[in-house]
């Protein structure tokens, strides 16, 4: 009885998070700190006690999402004025003070770098203290002061619900950017790039296998730029860090985004290639397929040295997959750049490739230094000619791997999932290779979280279609 209305007493948190891996783990972070006041999560927003937005600046698109979320919920808390409407995160940091102007009934406004701050700031906000704001100082430059989170102490406290299973988790790994591509935003709210020391990385890594995590992904916006010093006085580099893990027992499974190409080391390949445990699928961005528009990116390399980057990672590890990503019409691309980034993918040969159209964000030096000059339709038209592209790449190459066989860590149900008579209920499973290809198979659903033989009978350009070898016996 009184343990049942403990239950009814919590409040109840509706928290959406939009963007990169980064977001997820925030939010994690968030609604732990939130469970220890007396917040449970919901899914229902109109049941809320609390609606918290965890937000992306990455493109405008992103940013119309939340307006338009936000312009929902004004009439929630016209009903309810006690609803407490939170926006955190990139957005947060990057329009500040505007947010309460475009959407007055905002209550509290919380930067990457205060997370930590959200259950204080919510208590004042609820106990009638008006509306609360926390975000980084910038410096003089631009750029953002030290995100000075205590990031290494406040990881651990995480909400395990919000991972995409029970067996697979992030791990933070570095914080912040300092590329300062001149299209991105990241660098400005998310602060200096920042590595974690070995030691949280590890102890964090153990209290995930402790409570049943198989699978760590390590998270960084520059994650192959990791280097820190140890207790050990060595200094630490991102292969370092992945042997590591992937040799805590109790791990299956490491993976790694994002990388940037420059910092893609031998070491860092020998280590993929040496140790069974990291994934052999690899995240490195390429953008453009033109020295031009690289060089108004700044991103520091040019093509001919990104496909000898490309080049001594196939080298160097057998069966590698490598995806990238893509932004058509930047500012100054003409016909003839577009097609050195067609002509890029047709080589490269990526497993996938994300295509985002050049959205210009204010701040950035792009943004002052060039004017958009490529129309929507054509940026339109651009997307989805190397859109095809790929996906045409994408299933040559798979097709390639029709009897194959390959290990999966089956996650769940395949979204499309159709039942069939039988024992145990033999129904459509999806997992992963450790190419990080996305398999569907019939199996049985206790399978979930563990590893499965799988040989592939049928490909598309996004999924393998296999049959579970030497059928296995239900846990
Ligand atoms: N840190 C990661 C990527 C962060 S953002 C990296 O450097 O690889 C994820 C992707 O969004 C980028 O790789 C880029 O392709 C895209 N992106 C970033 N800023 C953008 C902008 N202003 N317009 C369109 N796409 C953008
Ligand atoms: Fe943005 Fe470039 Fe940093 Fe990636 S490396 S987060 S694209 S500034
Ligand atoms: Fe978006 Fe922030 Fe990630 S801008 S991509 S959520 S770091």
């Amino acid at each position: 009885m009184a343990e049942e209305l403990a239950a009814e007493a919590r409040k109840k948190l509706y928290l959406e998070t939009v963007g990169c891996q980064m977001n997820m783990l925030d939010s994690e972070i968030v609604a732990a700190k939130l469970r220890s006041e007396g917040y449970e999560l919901t899914d229902d927003v109109e049941a809320a006690d609390a609606v918290f937005y965890n937000t992306c600046s990455v493109r405008q698109h992103a940013e119309d999402k939340i307006y338009s979320a936000l312009g929902r919920v004004r009439k929630l808390k016209s009903r309810n004025p006690d609803l407490a409407v939170g926006v955190l995160g990139c957005m947060a940091q990057k329009d500040q003070a505007e947010i309460l102007k475009r959407a007055p009934h905002v209550d509290l406004v919380v930067g990457p770098g205060q997370l930590d701050r959200v259950p204080e700031l919510l208590a004042a906000v609820k106990s009638g203290g008006g509306k609360a704001m926390a975000v980084s100082k910038a410096r003089r430059d631009g750029t953002l002061e030290s995100i000075a989170q205590s990031f290494t102490v406040y990881d651990p406290d995480r909400e395990p619900s919000l991972r995409p299973t029970p067996f697979q988790a992030y791990i933070r790994v570095m914080m912040g950017c300092d590329k300062f591509c001149t299209y991105c935003v990241v660098p400005s709210v998310r602060g200096p790039e920042q590595s974690r020391s070995p030691e949280a990385i590890l102890t964090e890594a153990q209290m995930l296998v402790d409570q049943g995590v198989r699978e760590i992904t390590l998270l960084g916006q520059t994650v192959n730029s990791y280097e820190k010093k140890g207790q050990d006085g060595r200094t630490w580099r991102l292969s370092d860090v992945l042997n590591a893990v992937q040799g805590t027992p109790g791990i299956d499974r490491v993976r790694f985004v994002t990388n940037f190409p420059n910092d893609m080391t031998d070491d860092l390949l020998q280590a993929v290639r040496d140790f069974p445990g990291i994934s052999r699928s690899i995240h490195v961005p390429a953008q453009s397929g033109c020295d031009v528009i690289l060089k108004r990116m700044k991103r520091m390399y040019s093509v001919a040295q990104y496909d000898e980057m490309l080049a001594r990672t196939r080298e160097t590890i057998p069966g590698v997959a490598i995806s990238s990503d893509f932004i058509v019409g930047f500012c100054g691309e003409d016909e003839a750049s577009f097609e050195r980034t067609m002509r890029l993918v047709e080589r490269a040969r990526f497993k996938n490739s994300f295509i985002f159209k050049y959205s210009t964000r204010q701040g950035t030096k792009a943004d002052s230094l060039y004017p958009d000059d490529v129309p929507e339709d054509e940026k339109k038209r651009r997307n989805n000619a190397l859109l095809a592209l790929q996906t045409r790449i994408s299933l040559e190459d798979n097709e390639q791997l029709v009897g194959r066989r390959f290990d999966v860590l089956v996650e769940g149900p395949s979204r499309s999932t159709t039942r069939r008579e039988g024992w145990g209920g033999q129904e459509q499973l999806m997992g992963r290779t450790l190419c990080d290809r996305i398999m569907v198979f019939e199996g049985d659903e206790r399978w979930v979280g563990r590893f499965v033989p799988v040989r592939v009978e049928a490909v598309s350009a996004v999924t393998l279609f296999g049959r579970v070898e030497n059928p296995v016996e239900p846990a």
